[in-house]
């Protein structure tokens, strides 16, 4: 069993196109029946299957760092819904947030912090603008209205992503107003801080948050709580669907 670091930040993610015919049912195998019932029902076979890469992944990535077999794990919701690992006594304080979308699923996962990532494709059919006007905070608006147009796409994501990162990181969910908190990017689009609106009692100094760009297609941002969070080592992996599986079948588990 592998041990994670108690200052790492450990970012996996997989894309579904690296997933052979033969990989779908042994990934599907590693989920609860919970989550198999919640996959059938979704109506694109391409919904189905990366939310059964997000689960098997989630749990095949815990599973790495203790004794439980992927399919044991159990979780409890938040009052806004966020899942956490419900742990045995002796466990490491595993904590970890899933985000799937068109063809990548994604988990961050560290040890006793609040942690929230968020990935989305960026040829999604979005009104880019309309949508800032609508959900961002006014000075994230005036950001991207400034930048020039080749960079607006990128400039929305960033927005986007880093925006749910922290909202699934602190597990509010949308009850948290989406314009009370405002992300500043540098000249790269890279997040140089967030600023709260009295709306929000929380402390900028507390927050680590990156973005991530895997392949043409797929954008990601992790949001992660630290009291010194520049000491965090972020660890990204893409991760081999065929090793994955291999580790998590173990007869071990
Ligand atoms: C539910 C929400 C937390 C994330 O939604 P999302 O971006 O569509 O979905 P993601 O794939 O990133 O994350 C889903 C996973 O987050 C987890 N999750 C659910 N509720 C959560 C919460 N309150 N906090 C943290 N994580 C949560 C679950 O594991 C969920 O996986 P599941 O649906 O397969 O069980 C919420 O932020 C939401 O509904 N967002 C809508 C997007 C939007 O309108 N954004 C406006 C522009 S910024």
């Amino acid at each position: 069993m592998a041990s994670l670091g108690d200052d790492t930040v450990l970012l996996r993610w997989l894309a579904t196109e690296r997933i052979g015919e033969a990989e779908w049912p042994r990934l599907a195998a590693l989920l609860d029946d919970a989550e198999r019932a919640r996959a059938a029902r979704f109506h694109f076979e391409r919904d189905r299957r990366v939310f059964t890469a997000a689960h098997a992944l989630l749990r095949a990535t815990l599973s790495d760092f203790a004794e439980v077999a992927p399919r044991d794990w159990r979780f409890s919701i938040g009052e806004k819904g966020k899942p956490e690992a419900i742990l045995r006594a002796g466990d490491a304080p595993l904590r970890a947030n899933i985000s799937h979308t068109r063809g990548l699923a994604a988990v961050a996962l560290t040890l006793d912090r609040p942690v929230g990532v968020d990935v989305e494709w960026v040829k999604r059919d979005s009104a880019t603008l309309e949508i800032a006007e609508r959900f961002f905070a006014p000075d994230e608006c005036a950001q991207l209205f400034a930048r020039p147009a080749d960079q607006a796409e990128d400039t929305f994501f960033a927005f986007w992503t880093l925006k749910e990162a922290y909202i699934k990181a602190v597990g509010l969910g949308l009850s948290l107003p989406l314009d009370a908190f405002a992300f500043s990017l540098d000249a790269a689009g890279e997040p140089r801080g967030i600023a709260f609106t009295p709306r929000i009692e929380d402390d900028p100094a507390c927050w680590r948050f990156q973005r991530f760009r895997c392949g043409e297609e797929h954008v990601m941002a992790l949001a992660v709580s630290d009291p010194e969070p520049q000491r965090l080592a972020v660890v990204t992996e893409a991760v081999d669907p065929a090793a994955l599986l291999a580790r998590a079948e173990a007869p071990t588990r």
